[in-house]
């Protein structure tokens, strides 16, 4: 199997580090206009809160550079809660979800279930599963975010009411630098690594992932793991 750490392309990294100019100016801009004291508290709140937001964005971006860039490490808690995880990132991601008007319902049917994944690879792929689910939205738009058991697995399933994939891309998504025709006409940012993060950790850990999606409709994720132990 390809080996993700070592085999990036640095021109398409190029490519992505100059994206990371582009909340790093937004975060400038509003800081220099607060500099010049002359708003009102609405307003003021307001840069805050989009100052907070493209901070966010930018460590998400970073990571998934890290994710790429750095070989693989060992880690000393190899167990991770997926109920709490889940959790954790709806809460991270939902001021995101809000600026859209997109409503995120979870169904959680099982109590705490522990997966054999460290925490910050199960963040990776959450975190870039979520955040797809919201960047490729529609305004107004829904996720459903379902986990379930079955056969000793655990299974999660993310599904979006966006802007779908073309059927003759789909075979692509997991692709590195991949970005869909729609998305890339829509001008939505973003710089192709997130699906290839997750995929490669899923296979990394015994799990699969799988995406269905109808263009302009939906597009549904489902990853699945062996569940280590589960409290009934
Ligand atoms: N839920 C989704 N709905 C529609 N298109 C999607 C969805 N998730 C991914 N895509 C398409 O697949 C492409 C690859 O997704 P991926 O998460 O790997 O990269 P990205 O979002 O472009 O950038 P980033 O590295 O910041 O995540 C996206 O650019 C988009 O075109
Ligand atoms: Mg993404």
């Amino acid at each position: 199997m390809e080996n993700f750490n070592n085999n990036y392309n640095n021109s398409n990294l190029k490519d992505i580090v100059h994206d990371l100019k582009t909340p790093i100016t937004s975060i400038m801009g509003f800081i220099e206009l607060l500099k010049q004291g002359s708003y009102d508290k609405k307003s003021t709140l307001e840069f805050y809160d989009i100052i907070l937001e493209e901070s966010q964005k930018l460590l998400r971006m970073v990571n998934n550079i890290l994710y790429v860039c750095k070989g693989d490490s060992k880690y000393n808690n190899n167990i991770c809660n997926l109920n709490i995880q889940i959790d954790k990132h709806v809460k991270e991601l939902t001021p995101l979800a809000r600026k859209r008007n997109i409503d995120i319902k979870i169904n959680i049917r099982s109590k705490n279930i522990y997966v054999s994944i460290p925490e910050d690879k199960m963040s990776r792929i959450l975190t870039n599963i979520i955040e797809n689910a919201i960047k490729y939205n529609k305004e107004y738009g829904k996720i459903f975010i379902d986990v379930y058991e079955e056969n000793e697995k655990v299974f999660v399933k993310i599904r979006d009411t966006g802007i779908g994939i073309p059927e003759n891309e789909i075979g692509e998504v997991f692709n590195k630098y991949y970005r869909s025709s729609i998305s890339k006409k829509l001008s939505v940012e973003g710089a192709g690594l997130g699906l290839a993060i997750a995929n490669d950790i899923v296979r990394e850990y015994n799990g699969s992932i799988n995406v269905t999606s109808a263009l302009n409709q939906y597009t549904e994720f489902i990853i699945s793991f062996p569940i280590s132990h589960m409290e009934k």
